[in-house]
């Protein structure tokens, strides 16, 4: 969702802007602007559509002279996507310019008090009362001001501000939106994310809850609302600028794809020694697993589906019961929770809106969180217990990969860490479920070695209309990403069922013709999902069977086969998932789609 950047330094700011917010494209935007500040004014620029049409507007930035400024990509929420909503917005005497990425919650009652006090709003976005409460609030000093406003505003935001009395500073905050400091040499930023100013630094502070920053070229001072200054410590990013970039693919998410292989031994590797699982990130004493009283998975989307899968994993190998919840039910269900369960909480970017809110509810029941994340330093991972970071690296595509494939192995090593400790497993067992742990990456490249046979499949399909994804239990797990995969990427409607809940109901819908995926990866329900796919064959369905090289039969009843490794039953979704990913992206790529960044979706949901 929206994008910050903010820049100050002795370079001209607006062509920096302009190439930081290209940066944070992937996160969905539908206008974007910049403000300058230059010769005791602020000068603004705003387009609605894509940063190219303000790039052009701006003669890439050359028109819009100044060494300090801040811009933006919108995601509309308050008002339509147009050029007069969209940020910076400016308050009546022209004196503040604001950049905001989250929502306020109680604009409207400030809005009205502005109105009664005289102030005009122009536009129809939440923001531009920030806008307004600046100038309202103004005592001369910026940083008193700041808190000021800070203290009336209820909701999100991550806030970049200019005064135009203030000619070599600028200030900005954030509270559960993203907003990091880049400090370079003679110049200092502010973005949403690490992506947008890596070109030039990977020195950065990430800001709590309330920090507000005041960025001088030379300097970067981080206060608390009591307006003390904070010591905080420096972070070294250790991502390099190629893994934000495309490096030769054509789109961003094939990228994705094809890293898994690296992103899982990433995630693996450093978590295990003297073949154990070692959790040096988490505090979860022996004592404190022993005590679980039952665990839930809360997250959204893809981070949702892989709880799926981890319920089915941590049920088995535990025998701990686990319910798996989508956030944004979670947060309203009035949980029946307490301090004796653990709650798990998934999320690539650390800042999903919903995620976030769930968190929070479980938290006020005194439940202890683990969170898996893949941003350091996110909302998220902030407010979590304890963190287990993915090591995927920059996710840019909005449809996730890798980091899908990276909490997968998350899950798993959680699962397989509690068992042992719970004594689930015998030693032989323990050790076999780590070597096959470590096994995947070469089965996933394995597996992407003949991605031009899904190729060929996506080519036979990709003019459906509709398709479903079958499978039973961790299938139907895999099921579900399989289809979310396809839909968001290609538009072709999609859904995934249990295999045997289709005859309740769904069946009606296969006619002549429907493509049906089907997933039998297990032993154990092998033949049961082989029933289901004769079921929907003998009523005209088009069957594509996704199973392991071990089952022959499949052969015999499915249409195509697409044949996987073979690998511990409770880590098959790993491989499983990767045809199907593969599937999506080869069937929207035919059909001309814009992968990377599909219609009416943001990489980061940050509003509810
Ligand atoms: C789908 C996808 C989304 C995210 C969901 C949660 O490809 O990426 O469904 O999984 O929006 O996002 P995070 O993991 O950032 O909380």
């Amino acid at each position: 969702m929206c994008g910050i950047v903010g820049y100050i330094g002795e370079n001209q700011a607006a062509p920096i802007l302009l190439e930081g917010l290209s940066k944070l494209e992937y996160r969905g935007y539908d206008s974007a602007g910049i403000a300058i500040f230059n010769n005791n004014e602020i000068k603004v620029a705003k387009a609605k559509g894509r940063l190219a049409v303000l790039s052009e507007k701006t003669d890439n930035g050359k028109t819009v002279q100044g060494t300090m400024g801040i811009g933006h990509t919108r995601w509309a929420t308050h008002g339509e996507p147009s050029d007069v909503n969209s940020h910076p917005h400016i308050s009546m005497s022209g004196r503040f310019a604001v950049v905001h990425n989250g929502i306020i919650e109680n604009y409207i009652s400030l809005k009205k008090k502005l109105i009664d006090k005289g102030f005009e709003f122009i536009s129809e976005t939440d923001t531009e009362v920030i806008a307004h409460l600046f100038e309202y609030y103004y005592t001369g000093d910026i940083l008193d001001t700041m808190v000021k406003v800070i203290n009336r505003v209820e909701g999100s935001y991550a806030l970049g501000v200019l005064c135009s009395d203030y000619p070599d500073s600028f200030i900005a905050v954030r509270k559960s939106s993203p907003l990091i400091v880049g400090l370079g040499d003679k110049e200092n930023f502010i973005a949403s994310d690490v992506t947008a100013i890596l070109k030039h630094t990977r020195d950065i502070y990430y800001l709590e809850d309330n920090e507000v920053v005041v960025l001088k070229k030379d300097s970067v001072k981080i206060y608390n609302t009591d307006k003390e200054e904070v010591q905080k410590e420096k972070f070294t990013v250790d991502w390099d600028v190629s893994a934000a970039e495309k490096g030769g693919y054509e789109h961003f998410m094939m990228k994705e794809i094809e890293e898994q292989p690296t992103a899982i031994r990433d995630t693996i590797s450093p978590r295990i020694k003297d073949g154990k699982i070692v959790l040096d990130d988490i505090s979860l004493t022996t004592e404190d697993i022993k005590n679980i009283n039952k665990i839930y998975i809360v997250a959204c989307g893809s981070a949702y589906h892989v709880g799926v899968v981890g319920k089915y994993v941590i049920e088995k190998l535990c025998r701990i019961p686990v319910e798996v919840q989508v956030a944004s039910e979670f947060r309203y269900c009035d949980p029946i929770i307490n301090k004796n369960d653990l709650v798990i909480v998934i999320s690539q970017s650390g800042e999903t809106a919903d995620t976030l809110a769930a968190l929070k509810e479980a938290k006020n029941h005194g439940a202890r969180i683990l969170s898996i994340v893949n941003v350091v330093g996110s909302a998220i991972a902030n407010a979590s217990d304890d963190v287990i970071y993915t090591w995927a690296g920059p996710e840019i595509a909005v449809a996730t990969t890798k980091a899908y494939s990276t909490q997968l192995t998350v899950i798993y090593l959680i699962a397989a860490y509690m068992a042992e400790k719970l004594g689930m497993f015998t030693s032989g067992e323990y050790a076999r479920f780590i070597e096959e742990l470590v096994s995947l990456p070469d089965k996933v490249s394995d597996i992407l070695k003949s991605k031009e046979e899904v190729q060929y499949l996506a080519s036979k399909f990709f003019n459906c209309h509709s398709i479903f994804f079958i499978g039973r239990n961790l299938d139907y797990a895999v099921s579900l990403e399989g289809s979310l995969k396809l839909k968001e990427i290609s538009y072709i409607h999609s859904e995934a069922y249990a295999a045997g809940e289709l005859k309740h109901g769904t069946i009606s819908l296969i006619e002549d013709g429907t493509l049906v995926v089907a997933l039998a990866t297990g032993q154990e329900l092998f033949d049961k999902t082989v029933s289901n796919v004769k079921e929907v064959k003998a009523r005209g369905a088009v069957v594509m069977g996704v199973t392991t090289d071990t089952h022959d039969n499949m052969d015999d009843v499915a249409d195509y086969v697409v044949k996987i490794p073979s690998v511990h039953e409770a880590l098959l979704p790993s491989l499983s998932v990767i045809p199907l990913q593969l599937f999506g992206y080869y069937v929207a790529s035919l059909k001309g789609c814009d992968i990377d960044k599909p219609r009416n979706l943001a990489k980061s949901v940050t509003v509810e």
